[in-house]
């Protein structure tokens, strides 16, 4: 579905991704997990077109997707929900969500309003009033609305309180049962590892470790070299 081969990524002349490879099968949910400023976001963002890679190939479902402007990437199928949200204060609920839907696939507004109901009573309210928790299910339901068969979740559960982290790994294997692929970049260790089928460790610009949720779980090395805990 998604494969990210020998990817070399820069901000000006600050070298940030030094050579990344990851695979991404149909259905999989793969975590992405590593200590701050170690390339993550960046990662997303080579895949999703707003930081293009200098070097290395980008292939979602058979094409190649690595010089192709996010806009593109994202009627192919690609969603994201960005780390801290991104989402406009002064727009409403409704209005977040009738600018990225996109007609074919199964989420429209009734369904995801249905998968959140908690922004059925927000729909005309302006999104900078929402609480913490309502913003990061709007920033999923938008992205949601656009029916990606691959989401990237940049560190979704981010200053959401445990209740709200309970809510959202719900949606998460409710989007998983119904086929959708998920690239979750994650802080909080044991959400990740709930979730994922499979889980990558980046270190300076390169993933370092590939294991099972399982295997890192019993892995106390590796937590502590790689992760800090
Ligand atoms: N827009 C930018 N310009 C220059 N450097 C950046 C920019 N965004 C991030 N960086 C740097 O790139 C590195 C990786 O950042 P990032 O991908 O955000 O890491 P992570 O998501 O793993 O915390 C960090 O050293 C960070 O300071
Ligand atoms: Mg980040």
């Amino acid at each position: 579905m998604l494969s990210v081969h020998d990817v070399h990524t820069y901000y000006g002349d600050s070298y940030i991704l030094q050579g990344v490879t990851l695979e991404l099968q149909p259905g999989q949910i793969v975590a992405l997990l590593g200590r701050n400023g170690v390339g993550k976001t960046t990662l997303v963002r080579s895949i999703m077109g707003l930081t293009p890679a200098r070097r290395g190939r980008i292939v979602f479902k058979h094409h190649d997707i690595t010089h192709l402007p996010a806009h593109r990437i994202a009627r192919m199928g690609i969603g994201l929900v960005p780390q801290g949200r991104h989402i406009f204060r002064s727009l409403t609920v409704k209005e977040h969500l009738q600018v990225t839907a996109r007609s074919r696939g199964q989420w429209d507004l009734a369904g995801v309003v249905a998968l959140f109901p908690n922004l059925q009573a927000r729909l005309r309210n302006v999104a900078g009033k929402l609480s913490g928790g309502e913003q990061q299910m709007l920033a999923a339901a938008r992205a949601l609305i656009g029916n990606p068969e691959l989401l990237l979740m940049d560190e979704p559960t981010e200053g959401l309180a445990p209740l709200m982290v309970r809510e959202l790994g719900r949606t998460i294997a409710s989007l998983k049962a119904a086929g959708t692929s998920i690239l979750l970049v994650e802080q909080q260790l044991a959400f990740a590892l709930r979730y994922a089928d499979i889980v990558f460790i980046m270190s300076k610009g390169r993933i370092v470790h590939q294991c099972s949720p399982v295997e890192l779980a019993s892995d106390a090395q590796t937590k502590t070299r790689y992760l800090g805990i």
